[in-house]
Protein backbone atom coordinates (compact mmCIF):
# COMPACT_ATOMS: atom_id res chain seq x y z
CA UNK A 1 0.00 0.00 0.00
CA UNK A 2 1.12 3.40 -0.76
CA UNK A 3 2.29 5.90 1.98
CA UNK A 4 2.29 9.64 2.84
CA UNK A 5 3.50 11.69 4.69
CA UNK A 6 2.71 15.82 5.55
CA UNK A 7 4.71 18.06 7.11
CA UNK A 8 2.89 20.96 8.29
CA UNK A 9 4.44 24.24 9.57
CA UNK A 10 2.76 27.30 11.09
CA UNK A 11 -1.19 27.98 12.18
CA UNK A 12 -3.82 26.27 12.43
CA UNK A 13 -5.44 26.87 9.04
CA UNK A 14 -2.47 25.06 8.02
CA UNK A 15 -3.00 22.15 10.79
CA UNK A 16 -6.39 21.73 9.88
CA UNK A 17 -5.56 21.74 5.70
CA UNK A 18 -2.97 19.04 6.11
CA UNK A 19 -6.01 17.17 7.59
CA UNK A 20 -7.51 18.09 3.67
CA UNK A 21 -4.76 17.24 1.94
CA UNK A 22 -4.72 14.33 4.20
CA UNK A 23 -8.19 13.65 3.18
CA UNK A 24 -7.37 13.76 -0.81
CA UNK A 25 -4.62 11.28 -0.36
CA UNK A 26 -6.90 8.81 1.89
CA UNK A 27 -9.44 9.18 -0.75
CA UNK A 28 -6.88 7.41 -3.83
CA UNK A 29 -6.21 5.08 -0.98
CA UNK A 30 -2.73 6.30 0.63
CA UNK A 31 -1.97 5.46 4.15
CA UNK A 32 -0.27 7.44 6.67
CA UNK A 33 3.38 6.88 6.96
CA UNK A 34 5.12 7.16 10.35
CA UNK A 35 8.14 9.57 8.56
CA UNK A 36 9.19 11.07 5.34
CA UNK A 37 11.72 7.95 5.11
CA UNK A 38 8.88 5.75 4.66
CA UNK A 39 6.33 7.79 2.25
CA UNK A 40 5.75 7.42 -1.25
CA UNK A 41 4.16 11.06 -1.55
CA UNK A 42 5.79 13.69 1.11
CA UNK A 43 4.32 17.11 1.25
CA UNK A 44 5.64 20.43 2.55
CA UNK A 45 2.57 22.66 3.93
CA UNK A 46 4.38 25.55 4.52
CA UNK A 47 4.20 29.05 6.27
CA UNK A 48 5.79 32.67 5.48
CA UNK A 49 4.65 34.28 8.59
CA UNK A 50 7.96 35.02 9.94
CA UNK A 51 11.94 34.89 8.29
CA UNK A 52 12.47 31.65 10.46
CA UNK A 53 9.26 29.84 9.16
CA UNK A 54 10.80 29.76 5.65
CA UNK A 55 14.22 29.32 6.94
CA UNK A 56 12.84 26.15 8.52
CA UNK A 57 11.04 24.93 5.21
CA UNK A 58 14.25 25.37 3.16
CA UNK A 59 16.01 23.26 5.88
CA UNK A 60 13.65 20.19 6.28
CA UNK A 61 13.85 20.10 1.98
CA UNK A 62 17.32 20.15 2.26
CA UNK A 63 16.87 16.25 3.98
CA UNK A 64 13.89 15.42 1.40
CA UNK A 65 16.48 16.16 -1.17
CA UNK A 66 18.83 13.12 -0.03
CA UNK A 67 15.64 11.13 0.74
CA UNK A 68 15.01 11.79 -3.37
CA UNK A 69 18.83 11.23 -3.98
CA UNK A 70 18.21 7.72 -2.59
CA UNK A 71 14.86 6.99 -3.92
CA UNK A 72 14.02 9.10 -6.48
CA UNK A 73 10.43 7.81 -7.95
CA UNK A 74 9.24 9.54 -4.46
CA UNK A 75 6.74 12.26 -5.45
CA UNK A 76 7.46 15.75 -3.66
CA UNK A 77 4.99 18.23 -3.32
CA UNK A 78 5.36 21.79 -1.33
CA UNK A 79 2.54 23.71 -1.07
CA UNK A 80 0.44 26.24 1.45
CA UNK A 81 1.58 30.37 1.87
CA UNK A 82 5.16 30.03 1.11
CA UNK A 83 5.05 29.14 -2.92
CA UNK A 84 2.06 31.49 -2.73
CA UNK A 85 4.20 34.70 -2.14
CA UNK A 86 5.25 36.31 -5.06
CA UNK A 87 8.54 35.47 -6.70
CA UNK A 88 8.74 31.81 -4.45
CA UNK A 89 7.52 29.51 -6.54
CA UNK A 90 9.72 30.38 -9.45
CA UNK A 91 12.76 30.38 -6.23
CA UNK A 92 11.78 26.94 -5.32
CA UNK A 93 11.78 25.54 -8.66
CA UNK A 94 15.42 27.14 -9.32
CA UNK A 95 17.11 25.44 -6.24
CA UNK A 96 14.83 22.63 -5.81
CA UNK A 97 14.43 21.34 -8.91
CA UNK A 98 13.81 18.27 -7.77
CA UNK A 99 10.79 19.16 -6.06
CA UNK A 100 7.52 17.43 -8.36
CA UNK A 101 4.63 19.26 -7.01
CA UNK A 102 4.68 23.53 -6.40
CA UNK A 103 1.12 24.96 -5.37
CA UNK A 104 -0.59 27.65 -3.82
CA UNK A 105 -3.27 28.21 -1.29
CA UNK A 106 -5.91 28.24 -3.73
CA UNK A 107 -5.72 25.45 -5.30
CA UNK A 108 -5.13 22.68 -2.63
CA UNK A 109 -7.90 21.38 -3.15
CA UNK A 110 -6.40 20.28 -6.66
CA UNK A 111 -3.83 17.58 -5.19
CA UNK A 112 -5.24 14.72 -7.08
CA UNK A 113 -5.50 16.07 -10.03
CA UNK A 114 -1.43 16.98 -9.15
CA UNK A 115 -1.13 13.50 -8.70
CA UNK A 116 -1.95 12.22 -11.72
CA UNK A 117 0.10 14.82 -13.99
CA UNK A 118 3.25 13.55 -12.38
CA UNK A 119 2.15 10.06 -13.15
CA UNK A 120 2.10 11.01 -16.42
CA UNK A 121 5.83 12.20 -16.31
CA UNK A 122 5.35 15.72 -15.86
CA UNK A 123 6.47 18.59 -13.40
CA UNK A 124 3.74 20.87 -11.54
CA UNK A 125 3.75 24.43 -10.94
CA UNK A 126 0.78 25.85 -10.05
CA UNK A 127 -0.06 28.98 -8.29
CA UNK A 128 -3.71 30.58 -8.57
CA UNK A 129 -3.32 34.37 -7.96
CA UNK A 130 -6.73 34.58 -6.95
CA UNK A 131 -9.11 33.03 -5.01
CA UNK A 132 -11.86 30.76 -6.79
CA UNK A 133 -15.19 29.73 -4.75
CA UNK A 134 -14.98 27.66 -1.77
CA UNK A 135 -14.10 23.84 -2.91
CA UNK A 136 -15.24 21.20 0.00
CA UNK A 137 -12.58 18.44 0.40
CA UNK A 138 -12.68 15.21 2.36
CA UNK A 139 -11.27 15.63 5.77
CA UNK A 140 -8.79 13.17 7.17
CA UNK A 141 -8.89 14.43 10.93
CA UNK A 142 -6.25 13.54 13.19
CA UNK A 143 -7.60 11.13 15.89
CA UNK A 144 -8.55 12.09 19.23
CA UNK A 145 -11.62 14.42 20.46
CA UNK A 146 -10.48 17.63 19.00
CA UNK A 147 -11.88 19.01 15.27
CA UNK A 148 -11.16 22.15 13.63
CA UNK A 149 -13.85 23.54 11.44
CA UNK A 150 -12.97 26.59 9.02
CA UNK A 151 -15.79 29.34 8.99
CA UNK A 152 -13.82 31.64 6.99
CA UNK A 153 -10.57 32.24 4.80
CA UNK A 154 -8.50 35.31 3.84
CA UNK A 155 -8.18 38.77 5.57
CA UNK A 156 -8.88 42.19 4.01
CA UNK A 157 -7.20 43.68 7.15
CA UNK A 158 -3.93 44.42 5.52
CA UNK A 159 -2.08 44.96 9.18
CA UNK A 160 1.42 46.71 7.74
CA UNK A 161 3.53 43.76 8.62
CA UNK A 162 1.54 40.88 7.69
CA UNK A 163 2.15 38.63 4.73
CA UNK A 164 -1.50 36.79 5.03
CA UNK A 165 -3.69 39.54 3.13
CA UNK A 166 -0.95 38.49 0.12
CA UNK A 167 -0.70 34.58 0.44
CA UNK A 168 -4.49 33.93 1.34
CA UNK A 169 -6.38 36.52 -0.75
CA UNK A 170 -9.69 38.25 0.44
CA UNK A 171 -12.04 37.57 3.12
CA UNK A 172 -14.41 34.43 2.59
CA UNK A 173 -17.28 33.38 4.19
CA UNK A 174 -18.45 29.54 4.38
CA UNK A 175 -21.96 29.22 4.47
CA UNK A 176 -23.62 29.28 7.99
CA UNK A 177 -25.82 26.37 7.52
CA UNK A 178 -22.55 24.54 6.21
CA UNK A 179 -21.10 25.13 9.48
CA UNK A 180 -23.53 24.03 11.31
CA UNK A 181 -24.26 20.80 9.74
CA UNK A 182 -20.87 20.28 9.52
CA UNK A 183 -20.30 20.97 13.50
CA UNK A 184 -23.68 18.88 14.14
CA UNK A 185 -21.97 15.75 12.52
CA UNK A 186 -18.72 16.09 14.37
CA UNK A 187 -20.32 16.49 17.89
CA UNK A 188 -23.09 13.45 16.99
CA UNK A 189 -19.94 11.74 15.87
CA UNK A 190 -18.35 12.62 19.01
CA UNK A 191 -15.90 15.37 19.05
CA UNK A 192 -15.98 17.10 22.24
CA UNK A 193 -14.48 20.36 21.37
CA UNK A 194 -14.53 22.38 18.06
CA UNK A 195 -12.73 25.58 17.11
CA UNK A 196 -13.67 27.48 15.01
CA UNK A 197 -10.89 29.08 12.41
CA UNK A 198 -10.66 32.02 10.45
CA UNK A 199 -8.21 35.28 10.12
CA UNK A 200 -10.60 37.26 11.83
CA UNK A 201 -14.26 35.29 12.92
CA UNK A 202 -15.60 38.73 14.14
CA UNK A 203 -15.73 40.09 10.81
CA UNK A 204 -17.76 36.39 9.59
CA UNK A 205 -21.06 37.11 7.38
CA UNK A 206 -19.73 40.49 6.92
CA UNK A 207 -19.46 41.15 10.23
CA UNK A 208 -21.67 41.69 13.36
CA UNK A 209 -24.07 40.42 14.78
CA UNK A 210 -23.19 37.02 12.21
CA UNK A 211 -20.83 35.39 14.56
CA UNK A 212 -22.42 35.73 17.79
CA UNK A 213 -25.77 34.44 15.59
CA UNK A 214 -23.40 31.47 14.85
CA UNK A 215 -21.96 30.75 18.07
CA UNK A 216 -25.66 30.57 19.47
CA UNK A 217 -26.52 28.14 16.46
CA UNK A 218 -24.05 26.03 17.15
CA UNK A 219 -25.13 24.93 21.08
CA UNK A 220 -28.01 23.48 19.78
CA UNK A 221 -26.96 20.38 19.59
CA UNK A 222 -27.22 17.40 22.65
CA UNK A 223 -24.21 16.27 24.73
CA UNK A 224 -21.40 18.04 26.22
CA UNK A 225 -19.12 19.13 24.20
CA UNK A 226 -17.19 22.76 23.44
CA UNK A 227 -16.85 25.24 21.13
CA UNK A 228 -13.68 27.03 20.42
CA UNK A 229 -12.66 30.23 17.99
CA UNK A 230 -9.62 31.83 16.87
CA UNK A 231 -8.64 34.50 15.86
CA UNK A 232 -10.35 37.41 16.96
CA UNK A 233 -9.64 41.03 15.99
CA UNK A 234 -10.13 43.68 18.62
CA UNK A 235 -11.85 45.97 16.13
CA UNK A 236 -14.49 43.60 15.13
CA UNK A 237 -15.32 41.99 18.66
CA UNK A 238 -18.32 43.29 20.04
CA UNK A 239 -20.38 42.82 22.90
CA UNK A 240 -22.48 40.40 21.33
CA UNK A 241 -20.07 37.83 20.73
CA UNK A 242 -19.17 38.32 24.46
CA UNK A 243 -23.28 37.64 25.07
CA UNK A 244 -23.40 34.22 23.47
CA UNK A 245 -20.10 33.51 24.76
CA UNK A 246 -22.06 33.98 28.32
CA UNK A 247 -25.24 32.26 27.28
CA UNK A 248 -24.08 28.89 26.97
CA UNK A 249 -21.54 26.21 28.89
CA UNK A 250 -21.00 24.81 25.21
CA UNK A 251 -19.28 27.89 24.17
CA UNK A 252 -15.59 27.84 26.11
CA UNK A 253 -14.67 30.84 28.51
CA UNK A 254 -11.65 31.76 26.00
CA UNK A 255 -10.98 34.57 23.92
CA UNK A 256 -7.65 35.06 21.80
CA UNK A 257 -7.49 38.70 21.38
CA UNK A 258 -3.82 39.45 19.86
CA UNK A 259 -3.16 43.19 20.59
CA UNK A 260 0.47 43.31 18.77
CA UNK A 261 1.80 46.43 20.75
CA UNK A 262 0.65 48.88 24.09
CA UNK A 263 1.24 52.04 22.27
CA UNK A 264 -0.87 54.00 20.23
CA UNK A 265 1.66 55.47 18.07
CA UNK A 266 2.84 51.99 17.10
CA UNK A 267 -0.88 50.38 16.68
CA UNK A 268 -1.65 53.23 13.99
CA UNK A 269 1.47 52.15 12.06
CA UNK A 270 0.31 48.89 11.95
CA UNK A 271 -3.10 49.53 10.95
CA UNK A 272 -4.27 47.63 13.55
CA UNK A 273 -7.57 50.11 13.89
CA UNK A 274 -7.90 50.69 17.64
CA UNK A 275 -6.13 52.16 20.66
CA UNK A 276 -4.78 50.71 23.76
CA UNK A 277 -7.65 52.21 24.99
CA UNK A 278 -10.42 50.83 22.99
CA UNK A 279 -8.72 47.49 23.69
CA UNK A 280 -8.61 47.57 27.55
CA UNK A 281 -12.38 48.36 26.94
CA UNK A 282 -13.80 45.44 25.04
CA UNK A 283 -11.12 42.86 27.65
CA UNK A 284 -13.55 45.07 30.24
CA UNK A 285 -16.63 43.80 28.46
CA UNK A 286 -15.44 40.38 28.24
CA UNK A 287 -14.65 39.75 31.87
CA UNK A 288 -17.99 41.60 32.69
CA UNK A 289 -20.08 39.74 30.92
CA UNK A 290 -17.19 35.91 31.53
CA UNK A 291 -15.53 36.96 35.02
CA UNK A 292 -13.40 33.76 34.75
CA UNK A 293 -12.48 34.25 31.10
CA UNK A 294 -9.45 33.26 29.77
CA UNK A 295 -7.94 35.72 27.55
CA UNK A 296 -4.38 35.21 25.22
CA UNK A 297 -2.80 37.35 23.08
CA UNK A 298 -0.08 37.74 20.61
CA UNK A 299 2.97 41.00 20.60
CA UNK A 300 4.99 42.12 18.29
CA UNK A 301 8.15 43.44 19.30
CA UNK A 302 10.34 45.71 17.38
CA UNK A 303 8.07 46.80 14.69
CA UNK A 304 9.81 49.54 12.83
CA UNK A 305 10.37 52.92 14.54
CA UNK A 306 9.70 51.20 17.89
CA UNK A 307 11.42 53.23 21.12
CA UNK A 308 11.91 52.33 24.33
CA UNK A 309 9.49 54.19 25.23
CA UNK A 310 6.97 52.33 23.03
CA UNK A 311 8.39 48.82 24.11
CA UNK A 312 7.04 49.71 27.43
CA UNK A 313 3.67 51.19 27.27
CA UNK A 314 3.17 47.09 25.76
CA UNK A 315 4.70 46.15 29.39
CA UNK A 316 2.43 48.07 30.97
CA UNK A 317 -0.54 46.43 28.95
CA UNK A 318 0.54 43.20 29.26
CA UNK A 319 0.67 44.28 33.54
CA UNK A 320 -2.81 45.63 33.28
CA UNK A 321 -4.83 42.83 31.07
CA UNK A 322 -2.62 39.65 33.21
CA UNK A 323 -2.78 37.33 30.25
CA UNK A 324 -3.35 33.85 30.71
CA UNK A 325 -1.01 33.14 27.82
CA UNK A 326 0.58 35.18 25.64
CA UNK A 327 3.10 34.58 22.49
CA UNK A 328 5.97 36.91 21.67
CA UNK A 329 7.00 37.64 18.67
CA UNK A 330 10.10 39.74 16.87
CA UNK A 331 9.05 41.52 14.42
CA UNK A 332 10.19 40.20 10.73
CA UNK A 333 10.34 41.99 7.63
CA UNK A 334 8.36 40.33 4.83
CA UNK A 335 8.79 41.95 1.35
CA UNK A 336 5.75 43.68 -0.59
CA UNK A 337 4.33 44.60 2.90
CA UNK A 338 4.11 48.02 4.07
CA UNK A 339 6.14 47.92 6.91
CA UNK A 340 8.93 46.56 4.84
CA UNK A 341 9.46 49.72 3.18
CA UNK A 342 9.48 51.73 6.48
CA UNK A 343 12.27 53.99 7.82
CA UNK A 344 13.59 52.60 11.38
CA UNK A 345 13.76 48.91 11.74
CA UNK A 346 15.09 48.01 15.06
CA UNK A 347 18.22 46.56 15.00
CA UNK A 348 18.14 42.75 16.30
CA UNK A 349 20.30 43.07 19.46
CA UNK A 350 17.10 45.50 20.63
CA UNK A 351 14.51 43.22 19.79
CA UNK A 352 16.39 40.34 21.34
CA UNK A 353 16.65 42.27 24.70
CA UNK A 354 13.32 43.43 24.42
CA UNK A 355 11.08 40.35 23.78
CA UNK A 356 13.76 38.44 26.89
CA UNK A 357 12.29 41.27 28.95
CA UNK A 358 8.69 40.61 28.07
CA UNK A 359 8.74 36.60 28.50
CA UNK A 360 10.37 37.19 31.94
CA UNK A 361 7.92 39.95 32.70
CA UNK A 362 5.01 36.89 31.38
CA UNK A 363 6.60 34.45 33.01
CA UNK A 364 6.37 36.61 36.36
CA UNK A 365 2.45 37.24 35.99
CA UNK A 366 1.95 33.76 35.22
CA UNK A 367 3.46 32.35 38.07
CA UNK A 368 1.11 34.85 39.98
CA UNK A 369 -2.04 34.05 38.15
CA UNK A 370 -0.97 29.80 38.77
CA UNK A 371 -1.22 30.06 42.53
CA UNK A 372 -3.76 31.69 42.68
CA UNK A 373 -5.59 29.39 41.14
CA UNK A 374 -4.67 26.61 43.62
CA UNK A 375 -8.10 25.09 45.45
CA UNK A 376 -9.95 26.11 42.06
CA UNK A 377 -12.23 23.29 40.60
CA UNK A 378 -12.27 23.14 36.87
CA UNK A 379 -14.04 20.74 33.85
CA UNK A 380 -11.24 19.53 32.12
CA UNK A 381 -11.11 17.80 28.78
CA UNK A 382 -8.59 15.06 28.94
CA UNK A 383 -6.58 14.76 25.83
CA UNK A 384 -3.39 12.54 26.10
CA UNK A 385 -2.40 10.17 28.82
CA UNK A 386 1.27 9.47 29.07
CA UNK A 387 2.72 7.40 31.96
CA UNK A 388 -0.45 7.44 34.23
CA UNK A 389 -0.27 11.55 33.66
CA UNK A 390 -3.41 13.06 31.67
CA UNK A 391 -3.02 16.03 29.98
CA UNK A 392 -6.47 18.81 29.65
CA UNK A 393 -7.74 21.60 29.06
CA UNK A 394 -10.13 23.95 31.11
CA UNK A 395 -13.04 25.83 28.76
CA UNK A 396 -11.17 29.07 30.18
CA UNK A 397 -8.17 27.51 28.50
CA UNK A 398 -5.95 26.77 31.74
CA UNK A 399 -3.27 23.43 30.95
CA UNK A 400 -3.69 20.87 33.61
CA UNK A 401 -2.18 17.43 34.63
CA UNK A 402 -3.31 14.74 36.48
CA UNK A 403 -3.26 11.43 38.21
CA UNK A 404 -4.90 9.45 35.06
CA UNK A 405 -5.58 6.27 33.38
CA UNK A 406 -5.73 5.82 29.44
CA UNK A 407 -9.84 5.62 30.34
CA UNK A 408 -9.96 9.44 30.68
CA UNK A 409 -8.83 10.34 27.39
CA UNK A 410 -11.10 11.96 25.54
CA UNK A 411 -13.58 12.67 28.34
CA UNK A 412 -14.69 15.76 30.91
CA UNK A 413 -13.20 15.30 33.96
CA UNK A 414 -13.82 17.42 37.09
CA UNK A 415 -10.40 18.08 38.61
CA UNK A 416 -9.32 20.60 41.32
CA UNK A 417 -6.27 22.37 41.44
CA UNK A 418 -3.91 21.11 44.65
CA UNK A 419 -0.06 22.74 43.36
CA UNK A 420 1.09 25.15 41.13
CA UNK A 421 4.71 24.54 39.91
CA UNK A 422 5.70 27.96 37.82
CA UNK A 423 3.06 28.71 35.62
CA UNK A 424 2.39 24.78 35.48
CA UNK A 425 -0.95 23.42 36.83
CA UNK A 426 -1.17 20.39 39.00
CA UNK A 427 -4.38 18.84 39.85
CA UNK A 428 -6.34 15.82 40.99
CA UNK A 429 -9.66 14.37 39.81
CA UNK A 430 -12.50 14.79 42.07
N1 LIG B 1 -5.08 36.84 12.09
C1 LIG B 1 -4.47 36.81 13.31
C2 LIG B 1 -3.07 36.23 13.37
C3 LIG B 1 -2.28 35.99 12.17
S1 LIG B 1 -0.60 35.65 12.27
C4 LIG B 1 -4.52 38.18 13.93
O1 LIG B 1 -4.88 39.14 13.33
O2 LIG B 1 -4.14 38.30 15.05
C5 LIG B 1 -0.22 35.28 13.95
C6 LIG B 1 0.67 36.28 14.61
O3 LIG B 1 1.93 36.36 13.96
C7 LIG B 1 0.16 37.72 14.58
O4 LIG B 1 -0.78 37.95 15.58
C8 LIG B 1 1.41 38.52 14.78
O5 LIG B 1 1.67 38.75 16.15
C9 LIG B 1 2.51 37.61 14.22
N2 LIG B 1 3.07 38.16 12.98
C10 LIG B 1 2.42 38.44 11.82
N3 LIG B 1 3.28 38.98 10.93
C11 LIG B 1 4.49 39.05 11.53
C12 LIG B 1 5.77 39.53 11.15
N4 LIG B 1 5.98 40.08 9.96
N5 LIG B 1 6.79 39.44 12.04
C13 LIG B 1 6.58 38.91 13.26
N6 LIG B 1 5.41 38.45 13.68
C14 LIG B 1 4.36 38.51 12.84
FE1 LIG C 1 -2.40 39.46 9.36
FE2 LIG C 1 -3.73 41.47 10.44
FE3 LIG C 1 -4.99 39.76 8.82
FE4 LIG C 1 -4.21 38.96 11.23
S1 LIG C 1 -5.73 40.56 10.81
S2 LIG C 1 -3.95 37.87 9.33
S3 LIG C 1 -2.31 40.08 11.55
S4 LIG C 1 -3.37 41.19 8.25
FE1 LIG D 1 1.68 31.03 8.22
FE2 LIG D 1 -0.02 31.07 6.26
FE3 LIG D 1 -0.85 30.63 8.71
S1 LIG D 1 1.70 32.43 6.51
S2 LIG D 1 0.60 31.77 9.97
S3 LIG D 1 0.48 29.31 7.56
S4 LIG D 1 -1.95 31.72 7.12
Amino acid sequence: MKKFFINTYGCQMNVHESEKLAGILHQRGYVQANSNEDADVILLNTCCIRETAETRVLGNLGIIKKIKEKRPEVIVGICGCMPQKPGSAQMLRKRCPFINIIFGTHNMYRLGEYLDRVERGEKVLEIWDSEGKIETSPILREQGAHAWVNIMYGCDNFCSYCIVPYVRGRERSRDFNEIVTEVRALVESGYKEITLLGQNVNSYGGGSPQFGKLLRALTAFDGEYRIKFMTSHPKDFTEDVAEAMASSEKIANYVHLPVQAGSDRILKLMNRKYTSAEYLEKIKIIRSFIPDVGISSDIMIGFPTETEEDYLCSEELVKEVKYNNLFTFIYSRRSGTVADKMDGQVDIATKTDRIERLIKLQFEIGNELAKSYVGNKYRVLCGDVVDGVGYGKSSCDKSISFAADESKKGKFIDVKIIQAKNNKLIGEIC
